[in-house]
């Protein structure tokens, strides 16, 4: 294992620690957030009962070989804890999220959350995120006029390929991978890209974070959102 793997492992394993008997967890997408399936499979093991909302089929599967009972949104009242990765997280703890294609229910989950943990490695914290790459989702319907509605917002949209073939999410919807000069506001970039017909949602995740915690070479260190009305979990 590299060192950002273990990075990724050791943030995991911190969340779990806020783990409680009896919660409903959101369990996020990615390679971050496979570590803390993991942890969570290795608690519901040791008899700790829990109940999973998952933010993608991948997340879904990957539980389920952990056997960590799945839920469907609507037979879970609430969301306890909701812990994902992210793709860049800025100082003001606003993230850009959806490299793997699940943004929509990453959102989702993450607004119903009572608290919410984002988990990486050290790579992933940036000064801001002016010009990173914005994942939307958008209607397959509606993808390549959003595109050039992007265009005339002053940024440059890319329908996603995988493979060589158009990317389609669980939901069944198109990706745009949006980016815009470094000099606009990525929170209002992405409200205005967000205003565009066909656009189901973007991957701009406005400080929706109770704490992040962030594996690096010397430890995990830990940030708590002061803003979020998600207060902050209690140890
Ligand atoms: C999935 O759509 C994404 O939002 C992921 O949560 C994010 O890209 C982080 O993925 P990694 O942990 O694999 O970097």
């Amino acid at each position: 294992m590299d060192d950002r793997e273990r990075q990724k492992e050791a943030a995991a394993k911190a969340a779990a620690a806020w783990v409680r008997d009896e919660m409903t967890v959101g369990l996020g997408t990615g390679s971050t957030a496979y570590y803390f399936i993991q942890e969570a499979g290795a608690m519901v093991r040791a008899g700790i009962r829990l109940r999973a909302v998952v933010t993608s089929e991948a997340t879904g599967k990957l539980a389920a070989s952990f056997h960590i009972p799945v839920i469907p949104p609507e037979e879970a009242q609430t969301v306890d804890l909701a812990v994902d990765g992210v793709d860049a997280v800025d100082t003001d703890f606003c993230a850009v999220k959806g490299g793997g294609g699940a943004l929509l229910r990453e959102k989702i989950v993450a607004w119903k959350a009572k608290q919410v943990i984002w988990i990486m490695d050290e790579s992933k914290p940036v000064k801001n995120l002016a010009g990173f790459p914005l994942p939307v989702e958008v209607l397959p319907f509606a993808a390549s006029w959003a595109a050039d509605a992007v265009k005339e917002l002053g940024g440059n949209a890319v329908c996603r390929q995988r493979d060589g073939k158009s990317f389609f999410t669980d939901n069944g919807n198109r990706i745009l991978d949006v980016v815009f000069p470094k000099e606009r506001d990525s929170r209002l970039a992405a409200e205005a890209v967000r205003q565009i017909p066909g656009v189901l949602e973007t991957g701009f995740f406005d400080r929706m974070c109770s704490r992040i915690l962030i594996g690096t070479t010397g430890g995990v260190r830990e940030l708590v959102n002061p803003n979020k009305e998600k207060a902050p979990l209690q140890g």
